[in-house]
């Protein structure tokens, strides 16, 4: 794929942790258009990393705006970014959707941390189509919390602010209660992901109307250790450290997988697992899913046991 060379053209810091870069095409040439919950892949040390596109309106300037969250541990290329200056040329994939909203149909969308960006995008494309939306936006306190005061100016009453230190924190089950025929649209860590699945399971929302999108890989734990994994067509056997995944490790060794987000959201890389227990980190699986560990997302799922025999 031709990446796109682009130049960091604007860097505002919004909180201590998060900065918003505008990026723009070092050739001054038009750059590909995008829909709501696009995001690109910027090439960073030792890999890419994902951001979505952020846009207010339809009257947003020309480049790509992405909000960039410093991790404390430097993981998953936040330091790279955070180190870049204006006038550094970074390259990145053009615009891919993975989280589109359904056209014409009234959403709620919740965001928690820095997971804001696409539901930006997503809650300016339903006020620009005059379909109704209420945004839910959840962090630990409003200091931390980007885009926090440009969200209420732009959207007004569509938007509620939930800090978890004041009486606003986020009461998923009034959210999920509340949301009648509408879509749910959530992106933010994999607990919120997780818990407002299964309340919106329990509450009998069909899966089909709750749309999810990870904002992060799953992250690296201390407790990870190394595990095996055995191909079942093959009779190899490989070994996954801590920090990488079975995809990546699995690739180094000549395998051909398919795969897409890598991050633990599409579905794409799933894999029947013929024995031993995973250690599920994606937010594809159903609890019921993860609890029968039949099949596994192999770009962030590890194993609980010291070998996973794999239909592959
Ligand atoms: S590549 Fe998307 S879930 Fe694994």
């Amino acid at each position: 794929m031709t990446k796109l060379d682009l130049i960091v053209a604007k860097l505002r810091p919004l909180t201590e942790r998060i900065s918003e870069f505008t990026l723009r095409p070092a050739d001054g040439a038009a750059l590909p258009g995008w829909e709501a919950g696009a995001h690109i892949r910027v090439d960073v040390d030792g890999g890419d990393r994902a951001y979505s596109l952020i846009r207010f309106g339809p009257g947003d300037g020309g480049g790509y705006r992405i909000a960039v969250q410093r991790e404390d541990d430097g993981a998953g290329g936040s330091r790279f970014m955070h180190e870049l200056k204006e006038g550094d040329r970074i390259a990145a994939t053009p615009p891919k959707c993975d989280f589109p909203i359904v056209t014409g149909e009234a959403a709620v969308l919740l965001a928690g941390g820095i997971g804001i960006t696409p539901i930006i995008s997503m809650a300016a494309e339903l006020q620009a189509a005059g379909v109704p939306f209420e945004l839910h936006y959840a962090g630990r306190s409003r200091e931390l919390m980007g885009f926090a005061d440009d969200l209420s100016e732009r959207f007004g009453d569509a938007v509620a602010i939930h800090c978890d230190d004041d009486a606003s924190a986020l009461d998923l089950d009034a959210v999920i209660g509340a949301l009648g025929e509408r879509h749910l649209y959530i992106c933010g860590p994999r607990g919120m992901i997780d818990a407002a699945r299964s309340k919106a399971e329990a509450a009998g929302v069909p899966g089909a109307r709750v749309h999810v999108e990870l904002f992060d890989n799953a992250s690296a734990a201390a407790s990870d250790r190394a595990f095996e994994v055995e191909i079942a067509s093959s009779g190899e056997v490989f070994t996954i450290p801590p920090g990488k995944s079975i995809i990546e490790v699995l690739e180094e060794g000549g395998m051909d997988l398919i795969h897409d987000c890598q991050r633990g959201d599409c579905g794409i890389c799933q894999t029947d697992v013929i024995s031993g227990e995973p250690d599920h980190r994606d937010v594809v699986l159903s609890d019921a899913e993860k609890a029968e560990g039949k099949v596994m997302q192999i770009c962030v799922s590890r194993a609980k046991s010291a070998r996973l025999v794999l239909d592959l």
